[in-house]
């Protein structure tokens, strides 16, 4: 079955522990996934570690932690410390993507690069083996509740052709505008894992919600 990853952007920030209990009880979301965002890679602003520490201290699900973040390295500890079980960065923001790469790795923790929807997967070729993951967006980055853009679906299907070339286990995930209209689509294309925001928390019943897009998949 598909992995869902609830994205908590679109959760009540004043009752963040609380929204995650309702997404976590209803047992269908494999991790929950946690935007960070700088101000200066993307025109917004969320959390940072105190706050994913906080998280971490009220949830057993993994968490999926989303760096929309302009040179990340010197943050990297922090997020680590904070309980980070996968650390996405952006192929855009890192001036040393290998070793960015290799601190996420060397600290144990899952790592993984995310490509904006203007940059093409080829740009993955010499890094992919070290990967865990891929997180490719189906928006552009820094908001949720956007439409998503129907290009993503042949990335993912090229990026699924190359991983199964080369014999690799890099999984797949897809963030930005998924719902129940495209998730069949996209793990039929070869994603793993789908974020979703305002197709759970947007809704009046998370079960329900998590249940409209898996069930699209089967
Ligand atoms: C956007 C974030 C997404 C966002 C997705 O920059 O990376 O994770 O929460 O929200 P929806 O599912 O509403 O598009
Ligand atoms: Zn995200």
């Amino acid at each position: 079955m598909v992995r869902i990853a609830p994205s908590i952007l679109s959760a009540d920030f004043a009752h963040l522990a609380d929204d995650i209990a309702r997404v976590e009880e209803t047992g269908g979301a494999t991790w929950l996934h946690v935007d960070v965002m700088d101000g200066h890679f993307v025109p917004n602003l969320t959390i940072g570690p105190p706050v994913i520490k906080a998280i971490k201290a009220v949830t057993q699900l993994p968490l999926d932690v989303h760096l929309m973040v302009q040179e990340p390295d010197a943050l990297l500890p922090d997020f680590i410390d904070a309980g980070s079980s996968t650390l996405s960065v952006h192929f855009e923001a890192c001036r040393h993507l290998h070793r960015t790469i290799q601190t996420i790795k060397d600290a144990g923790v899952q790592a993984s690069v995310v490509l904006n929807p203007a940059s093409p997967v080829s740009w993955l070729h010499d890094i992919l083996p070290e990967l865990d993951m891929v997180l490719l967006m189906s928006v552009n980055p820094g908001f949720g509740g956007q439409r998503f853009i129907p290009s993503t679906l042949d990335k993912v299907r090229t990026l699924k052709r190359e991983i199964t070339k080369r014999g690799l286990s890099v999984l797949i995930e897809v963030d930005g505008g998924v719902n129940p209209s495209n998730a069949a689509q996209l793990c039929e294309a070869g994603a793993d894992v789908l974020v979703a925001g305002t197709a759970i928390f947007g809704q009046p019943d998370y079960g329900e919600a998590i249940k409209a897009l898996q069930s699209q998949v089967a």
